[in-house]
């Protein structure tokens, strides 16, 4: 039966030509310029790069494939844009809907019960120790569909043969590698994901130890990123009668509160919510209480999530957890009635808002409050509710000792504070590095000796799936990688891989590019680590110590000097 390859469509169609239906655009260097259809733009900045399949707005920071671009102009599912795409192309797909959507689930509810056995068998008793372990108990594997993926690269593909190996990667089981198909998930504990009925669309495979700590599914004909919410079929009822969902991360958060009966969580599953989350949410319920781990509401990705959710006509409170917990681990350590507390003391949205951002800058200098009025404007032209403009001028105002007026007018475009590098993207080595990496031009030393936490959080998703991909045999392009990502991650990949950077010498860049990201901050590393303990051995009068310290740091001085002058 013929089904459809997402690579080859991406492959085939002119992304020039499918952006150029919608707006006009330019030829600069080797890429086309327009103006960006989503959000007002009178500087053209949208950028379309043919060879790389990828278009990005420098602007509001939209970005994707041709796939991608599509579903988000035209308000498009994953497999609506791409069977679009396809039948213009004159490829045969085989569509979702009917006899195909049926037995494609029926395919998955096949992979649900083969790792559930996987579970039960010898093999999956370090799973079974993992999830005991956890507090998750043999009654929410079951409700949950919890299961083992063994080891080995083909026990799903051998035992769900008859399926068919089209099927198999269709619905992003199995992987296509140099050397044919492997499993996706091997050694994993496996969560499914369920539609809003909790038909299995989706797997995500959690490691025991080791990055990265989830595998996720592409987007298939089953199942678009960010379109769905772990756990929603399970807590419609609860979300009804307590005329609110709370809104969690994780798959663990979720299944902890909803078995410590806070029945109304759901999962946004990691990433940034989109509007299509913050609509389902609306259809159940009018208010939501995010409960995210603490860093991660405040950032900026998160916010962005926050303002969609207002934006469907939610009421939004966010829960502010304990530093380093989050809902699973409150659960377990203090409780339900702890957790039920944190949720009934949530910050309206508009203080935590402020709050955020007022945390991220130094609000007590000039410079600071210019930097909250940048991070503030950012968010404006999705904040459409004008009585809740009002209400975000005034806390702003009252924050920065400013007049209110003085805030709308900013806010509203009407004035401008001379604010250094407004809307001008950040490059630094990490961008740099990682316009590299996704380029495939790092060289394998430094492929194999790569650190997810050297990594800026937003950039950790985006490295993991990269190597993720190179382990499996593929170079991944970065057209490749957007998709396997969610969309806040193809974002922040479009504006790397779009970068335009100017050198003359791409192999001197590329060693530059090392040195500055990897080289240079190790050795700052542990030259702060010798310098500390130099301290300290002086203070204790080790004299030994302290002599040989001295010459540690100044090897380590050298080191970074040959380092510095090699650039
Ligand atoms: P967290 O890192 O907070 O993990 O990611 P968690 O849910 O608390 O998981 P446990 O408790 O350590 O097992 C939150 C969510 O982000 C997504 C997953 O949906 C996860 O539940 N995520 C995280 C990924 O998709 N990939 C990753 O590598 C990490
Ligand atoms: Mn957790």
């Amino acid at each position: 039966m013929p089904s459809v390859d997402v690579e080859e469509v991406k492959s085939r169609v002119n992304i020039v030509e499918l952006i150029g239906r919608y707006i006009t655009l330019k030829p600069s260097g080797q890429r086309f310029k327009g103006r960006c259809p989503f959000h007002p733009d009178d500087t053209p900045s949208l950028l379309v790069s043919p060879d790389k399949g990828l278009w990005h707005c420098f602007g509001c920071h939209a970005g994707g494939d041709a796939i991608g671009f599509l579903m988000k102009i035209e308000r498009l599912s994953f497999p609506e844009a791409l069977s679009r795409l396809a039948r213009e192309l004159g490829i045969e797909i085989r569509t979702a809907g009917g006899e195909g959507r049926a037995k494609l689930l029926q395919a998955n509810e096949q992979a649900v019960q083969y790792f559930a056995r996987e579970l039960r068998r010898p093999s999956g008793k370090k799973a079974r120790d993992y999830l005991l372990g956890r507090g998750l108990e043999e009654k929410v594997w079951e409700r949950y569909k919890l299961g083992y993926a063994p080891e080995g690269w083909d026990g799903l593909l051998r035992t769900l043969g008859q399926v068919g190996v089209d099927t198999l990667r269709d619905l992003g089981l199995v992987v296509a590698g140099e050397r044919g198909y492997y499993d996706r998930f091997r050694d994993r504990v496996m969560f499914t994901i369920g539609d809003d009925q909790g038909r299995p669309v989706a797997f995500a495979g959690r490691s025991f130890a080791g990055d990265p700590k989830y595998v996720n599914i592409p987007n298939t004909s089953l199942f678009t990123k960010g379109t769905l919410l772990y756990g929603l079929d399970l807590a419609r009822d609860a979300i009804r009668s307590a005329g609110r969902a709370v809104l969690v991360e994780g798959y663990t958060d979720v299944i902890s509160l909803q078995t410590a009966g806070i029945g109304e969580a759901v999962g946004s599953m990691g990433t940034a919510l989109t509007d299509a989350q913050a609509r389902l949410i609306a259809r159940h319920a009018d208010q939501v209480v995010i409960a995210y781990d603490r860093d991660a509401a405040g950032e900026a990705s998160a916010l962005r999530g926050l303002v969609i959710l207002r934006a469907a006509g939610l009421r939004v409170a966010v829960a502010v957890l304990p530093p380093d917990e989050d809902p699973d681990s409150l659960v377990r350590g203090q409780g339900a009635d702890a957790a039920r507390e944190v949720l009934a003391r949530a910050l309206p949205f508009h203080r935590f808002f402020v709050e955020a951002i007022a945390s991220r800058h130094d609000v007590a200098t000039v410079e600071g409050k210019e930097q909250v009025l940048v991070e503030a404007k950012t968010f404006w032209p999705e904040i459409r509710s004008v009585p809740l403009q009002h209400e975000l001028a005034r806390e702003l105002a009252a924050l920065l000792s400013l007049r209110e007026e003085e805030v709308w007018g900013y806010l509203r475009g009407e004035a401008r504070v001379a604010v250094p590098n407004e809307e001008r993207p950040r490059i630094g080595p990490e961008e740099i590095f990682l316009h590299f990496l996704v380029a495939g031009k790092l060289p394998e030393r430094v492929l194999g000796d790569l650190d997810l936490a050297e990594f800026r959080p937003e950039h950790r998703p985006i490295v993991a799936k990269w190597v993720e991909l190179w382990h499996g045999g593929e170079r991944p392009t970065a057209s490749r990688l957007a998709s396997e990502l969610p969309p806040d991650s193809v974002q922040v990949l479009t504006q790397v891989a779009l970068l335009d950077l100017p050198f003359s010498n791409e192999a001197q860049a590329i060693a530059d590019a090392e040195t500055r990201f990897l080289h240079l901050p190790r050795l700052n590393r542990r030259l702060d680590e010798a310098r500390r303990r130099l301290v300290e051995a002086e203070t204790a009068g080790d004299a030994d110590e302290v002599q040989r310290l001295n010459a540690a740091l100044q090897a380590l001085c050298q080191e970074r000097l040959r380092l510095m002058r090699r650039r």
